[in-house]
């Protein structure tokens, strides 16, 4: 009896120390995907374009904006895109990156293909994979050149923003769950679609706003989607607002607990038209408040085709100091 259990012992310490050992060593990978031919225009329509995207659609100030700026952002202003809002998870605190023309703090010594390479296929400029925060990797080769074209017009912000910190747990994500970079689902195009069409909503709602990143249940830990997609999500909160839980809602066409089943297409244009309702929501209103009609019936079209999904997740928040 004592021989087995010494034997079960030995097993036991063997597998930990290897599985240690495993994460350990799963810190550091890289990964070398190609680097998209993209390189930055200063022609007018393709950095107007661009700032469109960057401000209106995706909105990377939501999250790379001054976090010091935070009130102005959400009263519409362009802030600086000069990072450093961290993230504080279950996985640990993740910064985001200074992404103005910075030499040494920012993303002005980075070439336009390595930018383009981040966003497409989840690879960091050193070759890391980046954690999931921007799954953007449907943009159209068009679109990732408006892009880093507007981000180039930025002017230099100096501002070093802190490495990320795991915790033990997030160590052992970053070895398992998250080893690797996730790139573009499908063949992806040249141009991006245009006007009120469900091609349109669909390329726009999946691949540049996200609507489905916030309006889906995920896993805490690594980001699964693991509710309906657009189904609604319950428990998003946000670091500098500790006070309150949000719950993006059912997003589908469900008659019942789906918010597009009981809304019109012209009343979903003018919801967005009137921006934040509801102070503090972490959506960001204030930018797709801007988008064009166009855009936002082709998101609209788009959602009613998707599979309705019978989900109530309660009011859009709960106030967690009151219960
Ligand atoms: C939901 C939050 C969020 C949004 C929206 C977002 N980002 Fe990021 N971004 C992050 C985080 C967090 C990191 C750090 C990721 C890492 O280091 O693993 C990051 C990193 C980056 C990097 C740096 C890659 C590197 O090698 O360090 C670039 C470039 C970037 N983002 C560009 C953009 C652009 C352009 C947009 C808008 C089109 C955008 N991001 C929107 C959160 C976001
Ligand atoms: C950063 C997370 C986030 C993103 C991205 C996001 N939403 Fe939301 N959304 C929320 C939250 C939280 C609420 C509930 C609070 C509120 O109504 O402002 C909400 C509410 C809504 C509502 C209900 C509004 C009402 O008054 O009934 C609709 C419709 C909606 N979102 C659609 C969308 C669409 C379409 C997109 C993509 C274009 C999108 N959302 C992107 C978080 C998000």
């Amino acid at each position: 009896m004592r021989k087995i259990l010494f034997v079960l012992l030995i097993v036991i310490a063997v597998v930990v120390a290897g599985a240690a050992v495993f994460v350990a060593l799963r810190q550091n990978l890289t990964f070398d995907p190609p680097y998209p031919d993209v390189t930055a225009s200063s022609d007018s329509s393709v950095v107007a374009r661009g700032r469109y995207i960057v401000r209106d659609v995706a909105p990377c100030a939501a999250c790379h904006g001054d976090p010091a700026q935070r009130a102005a952002f959400n009263e519409g202003a362009d802030v600086p895109l000069s990072g450093g809002y961290a993230f504080v998870i279950p996985p640990g605190t993740f910064y985001t990156r200074n992404l103005t023309s910075d030499g040494e703090t920012g993303m002005g010594s980075v070439s336009d293909g390595a930018i383009a390479r981040a966003l497409r296929y989840g690879v960091g400029y050193d070759g890391r994979a980046l954690l999931p925060f921007m799954e953007m990797q449907g943009l159209s080769d068009e679109d990732l050149r408006a892009v880093v074209s507007y981000l180039r017009t930025q002017p230099p912000v100096r501002n070093p923003v802190p490495a990320h910190r795991f915790t033990l747990i997030g160590r052992v994500v970053k070895a398992t769950a998250l080893a690797n970079p996730v790139g573009p689902a499908e063949p992806l195009s040249d141009r991006s679609p245009r006007g009120a069409s469900v091609e349109n909503g669909r390329y726009l709602a999946e691949s540049v706003a996200l609507c489905w990143a916030c309006h889906t249940q995920r896993n805490q830990m690594t980001g699964a989607l693991v509710g309906p997609r657009n189904g609604g999500a319950t428990g998003f909160l946000e670091p500098d607002d500790p006070g309150h839980s949000w719950s993006p809602p059912n997003i589908t066409s469900d008659p019942e607990t789906g918010r597009l089943g009981r809304m019109s297409e012209d009343a979903f244009v003018a919801r967005f038209r009137a921006g934040r309702l509801i102070p503090g929501s972490p959506m960001p209103w204030q930018a797709f408040a801007r988008m064009t009609e166009e855009d936002l019936r082709a998101i609209y079209r788009y959602l009613m085709t998707v599979p309705p999904a019978k989900n109530d997740v309660g009011p859009p928040v709960v106030n967690l100091e009151q219960s």
